[in-house]
């Protein structure tokens, strides 16, 4: 058993806490190797940003369970050795079982996620509590979020074809029945890089289009059950055109390629969401860099020469997100 404090990681709680004052959201970054671990560090140290490292359970099957619990560790030395010592979450993103969640609970990660939002309502309130139970119990609290309301899209095995929003009748009871330390809703996200159709969207006068705004509306409602409790929203990158068109330049194929624009993703960091989840951009950013590497260098084939450049570009969208999109730049 590894607590997340022999690892000199934090829980939520805190960061949370100050977050919802301060009106800006926490990036959760997803990773699963080394350069997308030190661009994500590097960023949230350059911008002093506080930072969850989020691990689906498909990163920790391609990573492996140990070198990531060292990768978290020295994710805390690094910044350090940076000059700034950053709060840093170890998150267990779309957690499907007790057992999971309990694996990475003993292996050092200081924040889960019970995934339980394809369930039926009573049994996602029941895996959630348990979770709650066991994550509360240990010495060192560990910080549950839990999630109502489906989001379409892939995650991890589960494929939702259709989402379905969070009903705000449902959360005071959901977060007072389970004990969850912060809630992920669904208001018009979705994973993966294709989040609307074209003909979801409208066009502007340049031609571009425009995805349908988030849903508000619901947000507010919720936040009226539940005041001052911490939201979260998955699914929120924006898929920048850029690097759509940069892939597609060299070689790759990306149709309908949609995201969440960033002014509603601002404006969501304002409220009561503080967390906010990215794993498709960093995606996008680093194909985009190995794909140019690849045509424009045919003759290359040091993985350094196109995974660095890879790493810069991660590292330039990070430093951009928190500064721009989450505000959580200056806030560590
Ligand atoms: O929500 C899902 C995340 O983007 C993680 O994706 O399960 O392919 O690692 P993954
Ligand atoms: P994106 O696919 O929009 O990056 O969402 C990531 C996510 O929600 C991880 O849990
Ligand atoms: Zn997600």
């Amino acid at each position: 058993m590894t607590s997340y404090k022999e690892l000199g990681l934090v829980n939520t709680k805190e960061l949370f806490a100050k977050a919802m004052k301060g009106g800006y959201a926490i990036p959760a970054y997803n990773f699963n190797n080394m350069e997308q671990l030190q661009a994500i560090i590097q960023a949230c140290v350059e911008t002093k940003s506080p930072v969850i490292l989020q691990v689906s359970s498909g990163a920790r099957k391609y990573a492996n369970a140990t070198l990531l619990r060292n990768m978290a560790r020295g994710a805390v030395e690094y910044a350090h050795e940076l000059g700034y010592d950053i709060p840093i979450v170890l998150h267990l993103d779309h957690g499907d079982t007790f057992e999971l969640c309990v694996d990475c609970i003993e292996n050092g990660f200081s924040s889960v996620m019970i995934d339980g939002s394809s369930l039926s309502y009573n049994d996602n309130v029941a895996l959630t509590k348990k979770v709650c139970e066991y994550a509360h119990a240990q010495k060192d609290y560990v910080t549950v979020e839990g999630e109502l309301g489906v989001l379409a899209g892939v995650e991890d095995d589960v494929v939702a074809e259709k989402s379905h929003y969070t009903m705000p009748d449902e959360v005071e009871d959901f977060v007072s029945k389970t004990g969850v330390d912060s809630l992920a809703i669904s208001i018009g996200t979705s994973h993966g890089r294709s989040k609307f159709t074209p003909e979801q969207c409208t066009k502007n006068a340049d031609g571009i289009l425009i995805p349908p705004p988030l849903r508000f509306d619901i947000l507010a409602e919720i936040e009226k059950r539940i005041p001052g409790f911490p939201i979260v929203l998955h699914g929120s990158s924006s898929v920048p055109i850029e690097y759509v068109q940069e892939i597609e330049k060299y070689g790759g194929h990306l149709p309908n390629s949609i995201g969440i624009p960033e002014d509603q993703l601002r404006k969501a960091a304002k409220s009561a969401v503080c967390k906010i989840n990215i794993d498709s951009d960093g995606r996008l950013a680093m194909t985009a860099a190995i794909r140019k590497v690849f045509v424009t260098k045919p003759e290359e084939f040091d993985p350094r020469k196109y995974l660095g450049p890879a790493r810069d570009e991660l590292k330039k969208l990070y430093m951009h997100k928190n500064i721009e999109v989450l505000g959580s730049a200056n806030q560590a």
